[in-house]
């Protein structure tokens, strides 16, 4: 895809289809519709009287301009009212504004920014492009021909206003290009079916990621993994005959200087999850190719690391498994120790993300990170608490928490912090093991938490369950349905926060 930028005025833009972005306050204020050529302004303002266009959230009105301008077709999108419209939501008016480009099979598209001031507008163009490069994602390499029907659009043009301040804009559309690149990455792997992207295969692509972007790359044979006594993660790869892996990419800054920050990211990277034996009805199963997000949000998050040229040294774990049932598979009742030596007594196999995110966080506390963040698809009772779009975070450092919300508020990700309530700890208790590794149904997603709390030592670290958000169940503005790369956004925006 081509990204262009353009100044000044729009009826010379020779484009199959121009986008408008239009504020309702505005309109209602009697203002110009938007700030563009007169002539263009008129029409539009005719329009807007005679179709009743009153720029309401995702409103629209597409007028085909009969050669009387150059770009062939004006497409007006509504935000809604100025207040209540955030800068990353550019992402969404951009997916408006493919989904049309789409139908009418436009090879050219031009769109203005929404007006905001400078600062904004500069993350506007960024969220602008990633709305673009995000919206023409399909996962279609297993349909045949007939069936993939791929974009025409070969160019985008971000039409700049003429107060455009900040970075040159073309920075801000390759800040755009490697982010949206990241996340890509994420969800293919994803999408990618189990019998595909078996853990062998995860680790292969996590190898071939490390190649293309200059990581450092360990793989963990089972052996190995046996060597560094990762129990937990054995045994729930006992039922599978798919072999695990143990995934740990490293990126170091490039110069002399020692970089400042250690921060290790976790992974959660079951491959497929059937429940094991305490196996899951085939509807909470069909989806669980998608048990891997975290690892692929954390692969894509390291992915972009190296271009952005990253100060701190990243890390990226994942411990890849499948969770099977099998006469080899672990059983409930089973008692297993993991690295840090904790036992722990199964009572659900069904619980099996936590024991597997165990392993890796202690690996992680052995690398002695200044902190410890680890995602992962862990558990409904998250989304029964938050609802499918919206991540838990929890962490041991309230300020972190914070800090990494705010990163999540930047990147337009839609995260809410949750409570490690102590008292919930009991749930986890066993009268033959240090732990269990389930608690009861209420606060599920606390309890999973407090599992994991486990096995972080004193790192201080953040936890952010992404079992809703990871995966859509439906297409939605710049997502289609399936992986959605959830996490990768905020991920590198706390990373890049987080960077001096
Ligand atoms: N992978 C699931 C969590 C999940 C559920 C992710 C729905 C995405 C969508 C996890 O391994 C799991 O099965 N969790 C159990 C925990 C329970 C057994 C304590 C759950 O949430 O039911
Ligand atoms: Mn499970
Ligand atoms: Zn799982």
């Amino acid at each position: 895809m081509k990204i262009d930028f353009h100044s000044g005025g729009l009826g010379e833009l020779e484009v199959d289809l121009l986008a408008v972005s239009a504020f309702e306050d505005a309109l209602a204020e009697a203002r110009p519709l938007v700030a563009i050529d007169e002539a263009l302004d008129g029409l539009l303002t005719t329009l807007r009287e005679e179709e009743g266009f009153e720029a309401k959230e995702d409103q629209t009105l597409l007028v085909h301009t009969q050669g009387r301008i150059k770009p062939k077709r004006i497409l007006v999108i509504g935000l809604g009212k100025r207040q209540d419209f955030l800068v990353p939501e550019t992402r969404r008016y951009a997916s408006t504004a493919i989904a049309v480009a789409r139908s009418c099979q436009a090879r050219s598209l031009a769109a203005t920014l929404p007006a905001f001031d400078a600062l904004a507008t500069e993350r506007a163009t960024q969220f602008l492009v990633e709305g673009v490069l995000l919206s023409l994602y399909r996962f279609d390499r297993h349909l045949s021909e007939e069936r993939r029907r791929p974009a025409k659009l070969a160019t985008a043009t971000v039409v700049l206003p003429d107060e455009y301040k900040g970075v040159p804009p073309h920075l801000a559309a390759s800040r755009a290009q490697i982010l949206a690149e990241a996340v890509v990455l994420a969800r293919d792997l994803t999408n990618q079916p189990a019998n595909e992207l078996t853990p062998t295969k995860l680790a292969e692509c996590a190898a071939g990621i490390a190649k293309d972007r200059g990581l450092e790359c360990k793989i963990l044979t089972p052996r190995e993994i046996e060597r560094s006594r990762m129990r937990l993660l054995l045994a729930v790869a006992g039922g599978s005959d798919e072999e695990p892996r143990f995934i740990h990419l490293t990126y170091r800054p490039k110069g002399k200087e020692k970089a400042q920050r250690k921060i290790v990211l976790v992974g959660k990277g079951v491959t497929f999850d059937s429940g094991g034996l305490s196996l899951k009805q085939t509807a909470n199963m069909v989806d669980m190719k998608g048990d891997m997000a975290g690892a692929a949000a954390v692969l894509g998050a390291i992915s972009a690391v190296p271009s952005l040229g990253l100060k701190c040294e990243v890390h990226a774990l994942i411990a890849a498994t499948e969770n099977m049932v099998s006469g080899a598979a672990y059983r409930v009742g089973d008692i297993i120790a993991g690295i840090n030596g904790k036992s722990v007594e199964i009572v659900n196999t069904d619980a099996e993300g936590r024991l597997t995110m165990a392993d890796a966080l202690c690996y992680g506390v052995k690398l002695k990170p200044d902190e410890l963040i680890d995602v992962a698809t862990l558990t409904g009772a998250c989304m029964v608490a938050l609802g499918p779009h919206t991540a838990g975070v929890m962490g041991t450092d309230y300020t972190r928490v914070e800090h990494f919300m705010a990163a999540a508020r930047r990147a337009g990700e839609d995260m809410w912090h949750l409570p490690l309530p102590k008292r919930l700890k009991s749930q986890l208790e066993s009268p033959i093991a240090d732990l269990k590794n389930s608690g009861e149904r209420w606060g599920g997603a606390l309890t999973a938490g407090l599992f994991l709390q486990e096995f972080v030592d004193e790192i201080p670290w953040i936890h952010v369950d992404i079992a809703g958000p990871s995966f859509a169940e439906k297409e939605w503005a710049y997502m289609p349905r399936g992986g959605t790369g959830f996490g990768v956004a905020t991920l590198v925006e706390y990373l890049s926060s987080r960077d001096g």
